[in-house]
């Protein structure tokens, strides 16, 4: 196998011989691959177009209007871009699609948005679970839980409403800027490293 070691690589062979040298370089490398985040998450969001899963919207229509609901209802920019990235799942993780999403959104949201996020799936179900054989209070086992109404008013306002060919769905430029700014502010240490710090750090929420 071919040695990869160059000026913009780092020389090691097994991470138990890296020298601070060695990291300088795979930070930098990191660090560029890391600011192309946000393009990568939306053209993975793009993935979601024309599959229409036999919904009267395609689920790109229906991630953007979840989103233009909550931004027309005043939605600050991190509920705003939770609500356009909700389903993104979709594509690589069916059976589990709301933990995808959040897991991916999670060093830049809230606690509560990321448990909105987590837990979307089981509060969407009251719209239909009873409806293919199962529980619509499925949700009530998160009772008593601080986020429990949160979650349902995201479902009840925006996302189990979002199906209508009819409605003004803002396009995705539209939400490019708003996802942009959430992507770019981490809002937890505990990513530091992950993220390499390239960019401020902001209390956790
Ligand atoms: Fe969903
Ligand atoms: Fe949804």
């Amino acid at each position: 196998m071919t040695a990869h070691a160059g000026e913009d690589r780092a020389s090691f062979h097994a991470m138990s011989a890296g020298s601070a040298d060695d990291w300088a370089r795979i930070l930098a490398a990191v660090r560029d691959f890391n600011d192309r985040f946000p393009d990568r998450l939306i053209a993975h969001l793009q993935l979601l177009q024309g599959d229409h899963g036999g919904f009267a919207v395609d689920r790109l229509e229906h991630s953007l209007q979840t989103a233009s609901r909550a931004l027309r209802d005043g939605r600050d920019d991190e509920y705003v871009a939770c609500a356009l990235i909700h389903d993104i799942g979709d594509v690589l993780g069916p059976a589990h699609h709301a933990e995808v999403g959040a897991v991916l959104m999670r060093p830049f949201i809230s606690e509560r948005n990321f448990w909105m996020m987590q837990q979307h799936a089981v509060f969407q179900g009251y719209y239909y679970f009873h409806l293919i054989g199962g529980d619509r209070n499925a949700r009530d086992r998160f009772r008593g839980h601080p986020d429990f109404e949160y979650t349902a008013q995201f479902c009840e306002l925006y996302d189990q409403r979002s199906f209508d060919p009819a409605y003004d769905t803002l396009p995705l430029d539209a939400f490019e800027p708003i996802l942009r700014r959430v992507l770019a502010a981490p809002k937890h240490a505990d990513f530091a490293h992950e993220l390499n710090a390239s960019g401020p750090v902001a209390d956790a929420q």
